[in-house]
């Protein structure tokens, strides 16, 4: 990637790149979280990472420029944009959150020189898997412990159905793995497996590059961000719902053009200082832009259902999403029960869920929880764990976890392993700034994956962070 043209300082690496760089080779740096004053003031969390990475990968497949606005500094994105430089295209940071992609078009990517390391990014890797493995190149995926864990089958059995050759994988269909795709895809219909958007979205752009209409049902919806910004791009996508669940429809080998994309505040991340204003006494705040899409609220509706003082200011349109400041203030919550029907909408919102449940009086029962097995980490082992370790009762009964509320008072003390993940690491950081006693994350580092300026941003609400 290179700042001020396509072109220009081709050796000049990008300080958030550096970011990149160095996590693989440090230590792990612990922080704690302590209680101490309310929670005050407006703050914005930084763009969206699903339409964050999907904005480079579509503009990658598109003619001519897209021009990109809010995009997500973050580890996993950046590593998504060097993925897209790496297949042909022109990728340029203009300034903060401001990008420019020109693309190389579908049927044109290029043959990328050196293994793609995709980080910690589920995202970037599974639907860069599926461009990549529906064009006449060989390309080689890679990431880190956590990524090298998670199960790449679910990709590459659909992709296989569609031409793709898989030819080499780590055990059990992980990464690294080295794909081949043909010279168009096959158009299939495919039902997913379990509700997941990065399955959906890898055999949608897999698609792209197909003669044909390919098809995925899903029997539960999980978020619609590539459906949405693939017709923004120009694509035809269809969307229907009947007895078997949602099905989506794309019509393949469309004219993708290159557009603008402005990236709201991403919810998943707003979720922790949201929670932290509920937690902890006295505050109110307010979090600007969040986007609002339903597929993505599900911890709203949840917190709302406990009672928490939430509230939409501002609620209006941007980029095709809705988008809203969330007010906030601390109050008292009341254990509810959680459908599996919901997961989908909130699946990366169960760790700071079950911090929340933990401060509310009563049970919380989160049922349906499968798919968290398979996230960064084993997310329903880590966050029983780190319930335990700060004195909070949980019980894993098959998929559903019982958070037994404290109602209100939450011990704390705990050292919490975060796995390599970000998510882990702010869910237990935020019970910190409530608990009786201060909460340690064991690393902090993989928090740039996501959410890059969440210390500066809590400590700028008067959150106690060392
Ligand atoms: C994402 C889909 C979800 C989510 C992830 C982002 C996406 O994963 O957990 O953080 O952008 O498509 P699954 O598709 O595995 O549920």
């Amino acid at each position: 990637m290179t700042q001020g043209g396509p072109h220009a300082n081709p050796g000049r690496l990008l300080p958030a790149f550096q970011i990149i760089v160095s996590r693989s080779h440090s230590a792990a740096s612990p922080i704690s979280s302590r209680p101490g004053s309310p929670l005050r003031g407006r703050v914005q969390v930084p763009g969206d990472k699903s339409i964050s990475h999907r904005a480079l990968i579509f503009g990658l497949l598109a003619r001519g420029e897209t021009r990109i606005e809010g995009l997500l500094e973050a580890e996993d994105v950046l590593n998504t944009a060097k993925a897209a430089e790496a297949f042909g295209a022109g990728v340029t940071r203009n300034g903060e959150g401001s990008w420019r992609v020109v693309g190389a078009g579908i049927g044109g990517l290029a043959q990328p020189q050196d293994v793609l390391d995709f980080g910690n990014a589920g995202t970037g890797s599974r639907l860069m898997m599926g461009v990549a493995g529906s064009h006449p190149i060989t390309s080689t995926f890679d990431g880190d412990a956590s990524l090298r864990k998670r199960p790449m089958r679910r990709i590459l059995d659909p992709l296989v159905r569609m031409g793709t050759t898989v030819v080499e994988e780590a055990e059990g269909g992980r990464v690294p793995l080295t794909l081949r795709g043909p010279r168009e895809t096959i158009p299939i219909t495919y039902e997913t497996p379990a509700p997941s958007a990065q399955i959906k979205s890898a055999v949608l752009l897999a698609g792209l590059n197909s003669p044909g209409l390919t098809t995925v049902v899903e029997r539960q919806a999980t978020r619609d961000h590539t459906e949405r910004l693939l017709t923004h791009f120009g694509a035809i996508v269809t969307s229907e719902q009947d007895g078997a669940g949602r099905r989506i429809a794309l019509r393949g080998q469309p004219d993708l053009r290159g557009v603008e994309v402005v990236v709201p505040a991403d919810p998943s991340s707003a979720a922790f200082p949201l929670v932290a204003a509920l937690i902890t006494p006295g505050s109110d705040i307010v979090i600007e832009n969040v986007m609002m899409n339903p597929l993505r609220t599900g911890l709203i509706t949840t917190l709302l259902e406990m009672g928490a003082a939430i509230e939409f200011l501002n609620q209006r349109d941007i980029g095709g999403e809705t988008v809203a400041d969330i007010r906030a203030s601390y109050g008292p919550l009341t254990g509810v029960e959680v459908p599996a029907e919901r997961a989908p909408a909130m699946i990366d919102e169960y760790p700071v869920l079950a911090v929340a449940a933990a401060f509310a009086s009563g049970e919380t029962v989160m049922r349906g929880l499968e798919e968290l097995r398979v996230k960064e980490s084993d997310r329903l082992a880590a966050v029983a764990d780190g319930l335990a370790v700060n004195g909070v009762r949980a019980e894993v009964a098959g998929d559903d976890l019982t958070v037994f509320g404290s109602g209100g008072s939450v011990p704390g003390g705990g050292l919490v392993a975060t796995h390599l993940d970000h998510r882990i690491a702010m869910a237990f950081l935020v019970m910190g700034l409530a608990s009786r006693d201060p909460v340690t994350a064991d690393d902090s580092a993989m928090i740039a994956t996501s959410f890059p300026s969440f210390v500066p941003l809590m400590r700028q609400l008067g959150a106690e962070l060392a």
